[in-house]
C-alpha cells in the first residue's frame, strides 16, 4: 500500500478554503491511502454549541463527505479525514473513510479530549476496520492513542494500517506511536495539523505537527516537522502487518493471556 498524510494549518470555519488546500495537495499524491487531520476543514477550538451546530454535518450526506468522495474518485485515493458530525440531535467528533467506490464508513471518537467533552458525545460506533481493495484500514482519532486498548482492538479486528487523524497539542504522541505499532505489529499514519488557535480567553492551543508513518517494527518511516505544510508518503509492506510472529516461539496475538487481564 502507498500511504501518506497531508499536514497543514486549518483556517477556522473556512471549509471551502481548507477544501481547496487539500485538493491542491492531493494533486501530488499517488493512488493509495491519504490521511487528513481531525476536524480538517473546520478547525478545532469551538466556543459554543451553536458554532458546533453550524459547522457539523450529517454523514455521509454533508458537503465535507461529498468533497472527500469526489476527491477520492478524481485521484484514485482512499481518504480518512476528521469532521464534526451531526447525528440526530447529537454531535460527534468523527472521521470518514471514502474511496473511489464512494463513501465507505465512519468512526466516532471514543475518548474525548479537553472541551470536546463539553460539545460532543463520546463515540458509540466502536472501533471499526474496513477491508478495502488496498488493505485493511482501521481508524482512531487523536487522543484515542493514549488508550492502548484502541490500537489493540483495531489490530485484533484485523487492521493492517491505523489511520489516525489528529489535532495533537500534547508532546507525547510522536514518541508513543512507534510502540503502539510495535506491540500490535501494524502500521499507523498519524495526520496532525500545525498552527495555533486562541478563539477565547485561556491558554492558546498550539498544534505540534510531526505527522508520521510508523511501522510494525516500531520504525518512523517518515515524519514531518513541527510547522511545515507538507504531504509525505511511504510504501507499506502489509505482509509485515499480518505477521504477528516475533520468533519461533512467540506470536504476539496467540501469546496473549486475556484471562489474566482486567477489562
Ligand atoms: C486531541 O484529541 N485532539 C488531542
Amino acid at each position: 500500500m502507498h500511504a501518506g498524510f497531508f499536514q497543514f494549518n486549518t483556517a477556522f470555519g473556512r471549509k471551502r478554503e481548507n477544501f481547496e488546500k487539500v485538493r491542491a495537495a492531493a494533486r501530488t499524491a499517488s493512488p493509495g491511502l491519504l490521511v487528513l487531520p481531525e476536524f480538517f476543514a473546520t478547525g478545532y477550538q469551538f466556543i459554543s454549541q451553536d458554532e458546533v451546530a453550524e459547522l457539523a454535518e450529517p454523514v455521509p450526506r454533508g458537503e465535507t463527505t461529498e468533497f472527500l468522495v469526489s476527491l477520492s474518485q478524481e485521484r484514485d485515493l482512499y481518504i480518512v479525514a476528521g469532521l464534526p458530525e451531526r447525528g440526530g440531535d447529537m454531535f460527534y467528533n468523527s472521521a470518514v473513510l471514502t474511496g473511489p467506490e464512494g463513501f465507505i464508513g465512519s468512526y466516532r471518537k471514543t475518548h474525548l479530549f479537553l472541551e470536546e467533552n463539553v460539545f460532543f458525545m463520546p463515540g458509540d460506533s466502536g472501533f471499526r476496520v474496513w477491508d478495502t481493495k488496498i488493505g485493511r484500514i482501521g481508524i482512531m482519532i487523536c487522543f484515542d492513542w493514549f488508550f492502548p486498548e484502541a490500537a489493540r482492538t483495531l489490530a485484533l479486528k484485523g487492521a493492517e494500517v491505523i489511520a489516525h487523524p489528529s489535532n495533537l497539542v500534547l508532546p507525547y504522541c510522536p514518541q508513543s506511536m512507534p510502540v503502539r505499532c510495535l506491540e500490535n505489529r501494524v502500521y499507523a499514519v498519524t495526520a496532525n495539523r500545525i498552527g495555533r488557535e486562541k478563539r477565547k480567553e485561556g491558554p492558546e492551543l498550539s498544534f505540534i505537527g510531526q505527522s508520521q508513518i510508523t511501522s510494525p517494527r516500531g520504525e518512523i518511516l517518515v515524519r514531518a516537522g513541527t510547522d511545515d505544510e507538507i504531504l509525505l508518503a511511504s510504501d507499506l509492506d502489509l505482509a509485515l502487518a499480518r505477521d504477528k510472529k516475533l520468533n519461533q516461539y512467540n506470536d504476539l496475538f496467540r501469546d496473549r493471556r486475556p484471562g489474566l487481564y482486567t477489562s
